[in-house]
């Protein structure tokens, strides 16, 4: 099988889109309803694009146009904030409804506010939105007080059009980040440094035309090969940058499944029993959060107790109330969850509560003895293309369907 592109990494480069208004030529960006939600969004800022033969096409801007990003469309998506930073460098004013608290805890934007203010910026918060404006940024140093993904990308783009040198320390080393890095390059920024944690970003008066294929999504990609590991399978995911899936890899290998990387491929294969893992998430090259929820799925079957430490968010273990109801043993202590198995999953009605919580019902269904029903999946279209369709290629029994029958309540 094949992942779609990353959602997490095509959604900065259609913000980058902001950054110019020379056409702008997007491949492999995945159709799930976090990047039509930035479809949307762009296009009230002026920055219509097309689905043409796969790719996403902008064409030439340039139409006075609205620079805010209104609450109805931030509160379903957060990332919505990544349009700040472009907005500011290159219109000299952005406004973006603050996206508050969300499902998986407060998740505040300080960060790439003050990562403004030091660019110059004035920022001002008013009845819920704030309020971003500088005549021209100027280049900075800048410290992060924690790495932050959408937060590293917005000062990227900001700094890209800023006059003079700007210099972020303490930057995610995602590899969504290094992606945006290279978009931005292609566009004709000066970029050195992205993947580390000090990156160097030489203004530059323009941007110009691009054309840019965005990275394979390592968390759609890494829960498929989980559900392999999970249900005694064996997938091959091609076309996919198996550096980028390494920490997860570890842990596969580690819980006894095997794991063969070859290029661009892996493969993910078990037969004998699941050891139990002690996991912690961390920003990259750690565990990553976005799969926390997929992996307590697999240890719910591991013999013996695994931990699972999220450092990431507060209040991402939603799933844990959810897998408890198909029959799994899973306790939780503030940050740490502790899963006892192997425990026997049965099927159930349960509610999806956030995006990588959805995909981990999906997966406890596929190992449970009979029919889980996972309602609410519109989580899960925010950040899954078809994945019904992609399990049932690999051999599961999962189907969409419309509406409940009457019987639910
Ligand atoms: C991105 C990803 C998301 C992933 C997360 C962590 C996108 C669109 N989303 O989200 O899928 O789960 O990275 O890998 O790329 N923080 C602050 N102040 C800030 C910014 C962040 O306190 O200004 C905190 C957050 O509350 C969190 C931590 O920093 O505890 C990391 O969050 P961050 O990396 O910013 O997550 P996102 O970029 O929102």
């Amino acid at each position: 099988m094949r992942a779609g592109g990353a959602k997490n990494a095509a959604l900065p480069a259609l913000a980058a889109a902001l950054l110019s208004d020379a056409p702008l030529r997007l491949e492999r960006v995945p159709r799930v309803r976090d990047v039509e939600t930035m479809r949307r969004l762009l296009a009230h800022l002026g920055r219509p694009s097309d689905w043409r033969d796969g790719a996403l096409e902008l064409g030439a801007g340039g139409v006075a146009s609205p620079d805010d990003a209104p609450y109805e469309l931030v509160k379903t998506m957060r990332a919505s904030v990544l349009v700040l930073g472009p907005l500011v460098a290159r219109r000299g004013h952005g406004r973006v409804s603050l996206p508050g608290g969300c499902a998986i805890g407060v998740r505040p934007i300080d960060q790439h506010l003050a990562g403004l203010e030091a660019l110059g910026a004035e920022v001002r918060l008013d009845h819920g939105y704030v309020d971003v404006a500088a005549p021209r940024l100027t280049g900075a140093r800048f410290r992060f007080a924690m790495p932050t993904v959408t937060g590293t990308e917005n000062l990227l783009m900001a700094a890209a059009l800023a006059r003079g040198t700007t210099v972020l320390d303490n930057c995610a080393r995602e590899p969504e980040v290094v992606d945006l890095a290279r978009l931005l390059t292609a566009m004709g920024a000066r970029i050195e440094g992205a993947g580390g944690a000090t990156i160097t970003i030489e203004g530059v008066s323009s941007l110009g035309a691009a054309r840019h294929a965005v990275i394979p999504d390592r968390i759609e990609g890494g829960t498929y090969l989980i559900g392999a590991a999970l249900t005694r399978g064996d997938v091959l995911l091609d076309d996919c940058l198996p550096g980028d899936l390494a920490p997860l890899l570890g842990e596969l290998e580690r819980a006894g499944a095997e794991v063969a990387v070859e290029g661009r491929s892996v493969r993910v294969r078990r037969d004998g029993p699941l050891a139990p893992l002690e996991v912690a998430t961390a920003p990259h090259p750690g565990f990553p959060t976005d799969l926390q929820a997929q992996l307590m799925t697999l240890l719910t079957q591991a013999e013996g107790v695994s931990t699972l430490h999220e450092t990431v968010f507060e209040n991402r273990f939603q799933h844990v109330a959810e897998l408890a109801r198909m029959g799994a043993d899973i306790r939780v202590e503030g940050h740490v969850a502790r899963i006892h198995g192997p425990a026997a999953l049965a099927g159930a009605e349960v509610m999806a509560t956030d995006l990588r919580a959805s995909a981990s019902l999906v997966l406890a269904g596929l190992a449970a003895e009979g029919e889980t029903y996972v309602d609410r999946i519109y989580h899960l279209d925010r950040g899954y293309e078809a994945m019904e369709a992609k399990l049932v290629a690999l051999g599961a029994a999962v189907e969409r369907l419309a509406a409940r029958a009457a019987s639910a309540p």
